[in-house]
C-alpha cells in the first residue's frame, strides 16, 4: 500500500486507471465480505484502498465513476442517496434589495470591466424561481444523472427522481456530446393545494409550502413517490458543456428552449440598470398571478465572453445579482430574550417569539444580533430605529428575506406595558459563569471561559461536523449535544470522534443497542466518520473553527501553504508576530493582521495545539492539487501589481493571475517574483528596484502571460 505514487502527481490517465481498478478490487472485497462470507483482505487493507480511493476522486472529481465504491456502505448501495461532485460547481447568487443596489451591480461590473457608464451593457432579467435547484447531465444526447445542488461542490443523485419529472427530457437532438443543464424544480400554486390536501385525507405530512413541498417530492427515496408528485422545471443556467451553446445568455437560453427545455416566459434582455428594474416592477406585478412561487428577479450579463471576464467570488458569479422582492413581515410579541454562546465564546441574544406564520412558515425563534442592535444603534453607535430599544414583552415586527433567519425589524412602542424595563445584557456567561467581556472594537460581549466553557466546545464540534467542513453525515447537532454529555462514549473534542468506533467496540453496551440507535444507524455513522479520515486541506483549516476563519480563508490559506505541515510550520515559526513566516502570512491578499493574530495564537496555545495534533493524528489530510498551471510562465510565482493597469482593472488583473498560478500580494519583499507596474506606481515600484526584484509594464506582462498587448 505504501508504494502508491501520491495522488499529487498521479496524472489523469493513472488516475482514471487507478479509479478503475479500485472500484474492481473494493467490488470483489465487498462481495468476498458480505455475500460469501470469507473476506479475503484485512479490514485494513480495505480500509486503505477506500482512504485511497476518495483521495484520487476528490483530486480528479471529474473521473468518479458512476459505479464508484465511495457511493457505496458496505455490500450494498446507501440507504440514502449516493453522492456525486459536480464537475463545475453549483453556486448560489448575491443580493440586491433596493434600486440602489442595482445601480451598484451595474458599477461594479463597469468598473470591473473598464466599460463607462453611458455605454451599452446588456443584460438578461428572469424570475427568481423559489424551488431547489437540479444539475442534469447529458452525454451524447442522454440524461446520463440528475444531480442537486447539495453544498455546491457535492450533491445527490436524484436521477431517478428528475426522471419522473414530464419536462425534463430523457433525450435531447443538438446538444454538444457533454452537456449539463441547470435549473429549478418547482411545484405550482394549484398542485401543492391538491398534494396538501391529499396528505391530509390521508393523514399525511402537510407542507408548509411549495418550495418545501418541491423538495420533500424530489428527495424521496422511492422514485414512485416523486412521480406521483407533480414536479416541473424550468432551465436557466448550465455547468460542464463539452462546447458553448450560444455566445449570449439570452441566445443559450432560446436554444435551451429549442433544444426541449422549459424555459422562462418573462426573461427579457434589458440595457443598462434602469431597463432592469423596470422588467422588476413588470415581474412584481405579475407575481400574484403566475401560479407559481418566486421570490425575485435574476440579472446576468448577456453577454458570456464578458461573463466569462468577470468570473466569481468565492461562492457567487460578479455577472449575476438576485434582486430579491420585499421580506414579509409579521407582528408577534417577544416573549423572552435567550442568551446562546457560540463556538468563539460571542453571547447572541435570540428572541423568543409567540408563534407566528411569515411567508408560509412558523416562526418562533428570530435573531437579535447583538447588544447594540436591542439598545438600537448600530456599531457606529447610531440610532437604529429612531433609537428603539427592544423589550421582554414588546410587540416587534418580524421578517425573514429568504432562507435566512428571521429578524425582529421594529418594535410597536405603543403597544408596550407601563412597567416594562430595559432588558440588561449579561455580564457573565450562561454557561459556565466566567466573565463575558466586550473588546473594544467588537460588536459582542465573548465569554472569557475559552476551553473551559462547555457551551463553546459543544459549538465548535457542532461546527467541525458541518457542512463545509466534515460534513459527517448522521452527525448532525442533535448526535453532539447527545455524545457531548455521554459519559460511556464522549465526544468532547474533534479527535474523539475517530476514536468513537474504537471506543464502543470495546464499551459493555454497544451504541447500536441504545435508544434511539440501530444496527444500521451506528454502521453508517461509523462508516460515514471513517470516510473522512481523508480531508482535504482547506476543509480542515476551515472546521478547526479558528475566529476570522471562514471557509474563504480556509481556501486561500490552502491555495497558499499546500500541504498540512507546511501551514502547521508556518503557523510555529509566526509565533513572534514578527520574521519571515509572519510576514508572507500577512502578505497573503485577505489575510490581515487580525486575522493572522488569531491564527498563530491559536497555534501557540498549548491547549488548542495539543487538540489540534491529536486531531490531525488519525487523518489523512489531502495537500492542495495545482490546477494544471505548468504550462504557464507565472505558475508559482509571487506577482505585485502597483499603479494605474489600462488594459484591465486591478481585480481582474489578480483573478488572471492566479488562474494562471500566481500568488498576487499586496506588497513587496525579497520574495515577490515579479511586480507589474503602471503609471503613477510610486513606493512599491521604488521598492522593487532596491530589491532587484524584476519589474514590468503592463505590457510586458500581457506578453509574458501570452496574452495579446494591443
Ligand atoms: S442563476 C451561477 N437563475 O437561486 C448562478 N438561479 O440564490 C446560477 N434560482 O442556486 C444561478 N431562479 O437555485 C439563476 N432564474 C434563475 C434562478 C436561480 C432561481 C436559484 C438557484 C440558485 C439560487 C441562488
Amino acid at each position: 500500500m505504501d508504494q502508491f505514487v501520491p495522488v499529487s502527481e498521479l496524472t489523469e490517465d493513472q488516475a482514471r486507471k487507478e479509479l478503475a481498478r479500485l472500484a474492481l478490487q473494493l467490488n470483489d472485497a465487498n462481495t468476498q465480505y458480505h455475500t460469501d462470507d470469507a473476506p479475503v483482505i484485512s479490514d485494513a487493507e480495505y480500509d486503505a484502498l477506500k482512504r485511497r480511493n476518495l483521495a484520487v476522486e476528490t483530486a480528479f472529481p471529474n473521473l468518479k465513476r458512476a459505479d464508484s465504491p465511495s457511493d457505496k456502505i458496505g455490500g450494498s448501495v446507501s440507504e440514502s442517496f449516493s453522492k456525486i461532485t459536480h464537475t463545475v460547481r453549483m453556486l448560489s447568487l448575491g443580493n440586491a434589495f433596493n434600486d440602489e443596489d442595482v445601480t451598484e451591480f451595474d458599477t461594479r461590473i463597469r468598473k470591473y470591466l473598464g466599460i463607462e457608464i453611458s455605454a451599452k451593457l446588456d443584460y438578461t432579467a428572469e424570475p427568481k424561481i423559489d424551488g431547489l435547484s437540479l444539475s442534469l447531465r447529458y452525454e451524447n444526447g442522454t440524461l446520463i444523472h440528475a444531480v442537486t445542488r447539495g453544498d455546491g461542490e457535492v450533491g445527490e443523485n436524484v436521477t431517478n427522481n428528475a426522471r419522473t419529472i414530464p419536462n425534463i427530457p430523457q433525450q435531447v437532438k443538438n446538444a454538444p456530446a457533454v452537456m449539463e443543464i441547470r435549473g429549478e424544480v418547482y411545484m405550482s400554486h394549484a398542485d401543492f393545494h391538491t398534494l396538501n390536501k391529499r396528505q391530509e385525507e390521508k393523514g399525511g405530512k402537510l407542507f408548509a409550502n411549495p418550495r418545501n413541498a418541491a423538495a420533500g417530492s424530489l428527495r424521496q427515496l422511492d422514485a414512485n413517490i416523486t412521480a406521483s408528485r407533480p414536479l416541473e422545471f424550468f432551465a436557466y443556467a448550465w455547468g460542464e458543456l463539452s462546447e458553448p451553446l450560444a455566445d449570449t445568455q439570452s441566445k443559450a437560453v432560446a436554444r435551451m428552449a429549442d433544444m426541449g427545455f422549459s424555459t422562462n416566459p418573462l426573461m427579457q434582455t434589458c440595457n443598462g440598470p434602469k431597463a432592469l428594474i423596470a422588467h422588476y416592477k413588470t415581474i412584481e406585478e405579475q407575481r400574484a398571478t403566475l401560479g407559481y412561487d418566486i421570490d425575485g428577479v435574476v440579472y446576468k450579463v448577456d453577454d458570456l465572453s464578458l461573463q466569462n471576464r468577470l468570473g466569481f467570488r468565492s461562492t457567487t458569479p460578479r455577472w449575476a445579482v438576485a434582486h430579491k422582492f420585499p421580506a414579509e413581515i409579521a407582528h408577534t410579541r417577544l416573549e423572552a430574550i435567550e442568551i446562546q454562546v457560540g463556538r468563539t465564546g460571542a453571547l447572541s441574544p435570540v428572541a423568543r417569539l409567540t408563534p407566528v406564520t411569515v411567508g408560509g412558515v412558523v416562526v418562533s425563534n428570530a435573531t437579535l444580533h447583538n447588544e447594540d442592535y436591542i439598545v438600537g444603534r448600530d456599531s457606529k453607535g447610531m440610532p437604529i430605529r429612531e433609537g428603539r430599544d427592544i423589550r421582554v414583552g414588546d410587540w416587534v415586527e418580524v421578517y425573514r428575506a429568504g432562507d435566512v433567519i428571521p429578524k425582529i425589524r421594529d418594535v410597536d412602542i405603543s403597544k408596550r406595558a407601563d412597567d416594562s424595563q430595559p432588558y440588561v445584557f449579561p455580564t457573565i456567561c450562561p454557561d459556565c459563569g466566567s466573565p463575558a467581556i466586550r473588546e473594544d472594537g467588537d460588536s459582542v460581549a465573548r465569554c472569557t471561559g475559552g476551553l473551559i466553557c462547555p457551551a463553546q466546545a459543544v459549538e465548535r464540534l457542532k461546527h467541525f461536523v458541518s457542512r463545509g467542513a466534515f460534513d459527517i453525515e448522521g452527525l448532525g447537532n442533535k448526535q453532539i449535544e447527545m455524545f457531548f454529555d455521554d459519559e460511556n462514549l464522549l465526544i468532547k473534542e474533534p479527535s474523539d470522534i475517530f476514536t468513537l468506533e474504537t471506543r464502543d467496540t470495546a464499551n459493555f453496551t454497544k451504541l447500536k443497542n441504545r435508544e434511539g440507535w440501530g444496527d444500521k444507524s451506528a454502521t453508517n455513522l461509523f462508516a460515514a466518520i471513517n470516510e473522512k479520515r481523508v480531508i482535504p486541506l482547506n476543509k480542515l483549516i476551515f472546521a478547526l473553527g479558528i475566529r476570522h476563519v471562514g471557509d474563504t480563508t480556509g481556501s486561500l490559506l490552502a491555495k497558499n501553504y499546500q500541504s498540512w505541515d507546511a501551514f502547521a510550520a508556518a503557523m510555529d515559526a509566526a509565533k513572534d508576530h514578527e520574521g519571515e513566516a509572519w510576514d508572507t502570512l500577512n502578505a497573503i491578499d485577505g489575510v490581515g493582521s487580525v486575522m493572522a493574530t488569531t491564527l498563530v495564537d491559536s497555534f501557540d496555545a498549548p491547549e488548542t495545539r495539543a487538540a489540534i495534533d491529536r486531531l490531525v493524528a488519525h487523518l489523512d489530510i489531502h495537500d492542495v492539487v495545482q490546477t494544471d498551471t505548468s504550462d504557464s510562465a507565472v505558475a508559482g510565482k509571487i506577482v505585485v501589481f502597483t499603479g494605474t493597469l489600462e488594459r484591465m482593472t486591478r481585480a481582474e488583473a489578480k483573478d488572471r493571475a492566479e488562474t494562471l498560478g500566481a500568488k498576487v500580494s499586496g506588497s513587496v519583499s525579497k520574495k515577490t517574483d515579479i511586480v507589474v507596474a503602471g503609471p503613477g506606481a510610486g513606493s512599491k515600484e521604488k521598492k522593487a528596484k532596491e530589491l532587484g526584484v524584476t519589474l514590468m509594464t503592463e505590457d510586458e506582462w500581457l506578453a509574458l502571460i501570452n496574452e495579446t498587448s494591443g
